[in-house]
């Protein structure tokens, strides 16, 4: 009989559709194949910093298909407090590594499995490094930024919203002539634009990697009328900064800022220019929500499970990726040495560009 394990798991970072189905995989491989015990760490490090610890620990009756087709992550996650300068109540900010690493000693965890963003695995990296924590990395992300994985969890689901709504956009732009703005997630990164922008029969698609004019997307605007069209469909990734290189953004409580208002802004340039009625969809953490498609739900399945292999195969600072129609495994470190961004050479910009949707460069 192999050695009995106690593995931790935390969704960390922006949530996903998706994350209860990577959950579910591991818990039921982990307990169901292995035997282990699985802890489910509430709100990420921040349960682990938490006094007593805060976690729940699975057994096979949480482990129906219910979990599988929901949205959010049943464990919590957080995208703001920085862990080695946390904001405290008193003001101050603290480095809470010790708290984090006593946390994960006091659990008597073999190894943890941390399911986020390249952020949040960047985190996970350094506190499994200074506190010699057994470590394994999912990538979820609807930005689809992570590297050396074709997709994350997510992802797909987001591109689905985005293009759903674009299917409904299209036909009230027609309705009404007007030029319809389609806002979509995607922080420094342009992949649901794209995809979306493809899939949902976008004439115009800005993504941040793609410098783009405004003149030249009025002339886009100018032809479609020209050939007889009567609306326009844009979609624009939320980190497209302003024709000037400005970053558009919103702040919010706690001082953070977010991207947010790229939409608006084209839509006041562009109505001005062409003289046509220009409205604004900012589709937002829309994109997040509900149900996983099915192909997230594959993809978490298929990684939870993979991260559970490698813990019993003794293989730690590892990441789970999704390459050439198989699930396989990467260094973190090389994982986290770069994002990746649309390849303006790619596959999909060679078809966008072969369709004649236009990203406003010469
Ligand atoms: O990185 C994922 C993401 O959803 C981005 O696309 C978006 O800019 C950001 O997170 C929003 O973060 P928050 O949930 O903190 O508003």
């Amino acid at each position: 009989m192999a050695e009995s394990k106690t593995i931790g798991v935390m969704t960390s970072g922006g949530d996903c559709a998706g994350l209860n189905a990577a959950i579910r995989a591991i818990a039921m491989r982990a307990i169901g194949t292995y035997g282990w015990r699985v802890i489910g760490l509430k709100n990420a490090t921040v349960g682990l910093m938490a006094r007593p610890v805060q976690y729940i620990e699975f057994s096979l009756e949480h482990l129906d298909s219910t979990i599988l087709r929901q949205g959010g992550t049943m464990l919590g996650a957080i995208s703001s407090g920085d862990p080695f300068a946390y904001p405290m109540p008193d003001g101050t900010k603290k480095d809470r590594t010790p708290e984090i690493i006593e946390g994960y000693q006091q659990l008597g965890l073999d190894a943890l499995i941390c399911i986020g963003g390249d952020g949040s695995q960047a985190i996970a990296r350094t506190l499994a490094k200074r506190g010699n924590l057994k470590m394994v990395g999912i990538p979820k992300t609807i930005d689809n930024d992570v590297a050396h994985t074709e997709t994350s969890i997510g992802y797909d689901t987001a591109v689905q919203v985005a293009v759903e709504a674009l299917d409904r956009l299209q036909p009230t732009a027609a309705s009404h002539n007007r030029i319809m703005i389609l806002e979509v997630m995607g922080r420094d990164a342009g992949h649901i634009a794209l995809s979306a922008g493809i899939a949902g029969g976008a004439d115009v698609i800005l993504i941040p990697e793609q410098p783009y004019r405004l003149s030249v997307i009025r002339d886009k605007i100018d032809q479609l009328k020209k050939q007889g069209r009567n609306f326009a469909l844009i979609v624009v990734a939320e980190a497209v900064k302003t024709e000037d290189g400005e970053p558009v953004t919103q702040q919010y409580h706690g001082n953070q800022s977010r991207y947010g208002g790229i939409g608006q802004y084209l839509a006041k340039q562009l109505s001005d220019m062409t003289g046509a009625e220009t409205r604004v969809t900012v589709l937002g953490h829309v994109q997040r929500g509900g149900q996983p498609s099915p192909h997230d739900r594959v993809l978490a399945s298929a990684f939870g499970v993979h991260a559970v292999d490698l813990i019993a195969q003794g293989k730690f600072d590892r990441m789970v990726a999704w390459q050439n129609r198989e699930v396989v495994d990467i260094s973190l470190d090389e994982a986290l040495a770069q994002n990746q961004e649309v390849d303006l050479q790619g596959a999909l910009m060679r078809t966008a560009r072969g369709l004649g949707i236009s990203f406003g460069s010469m």
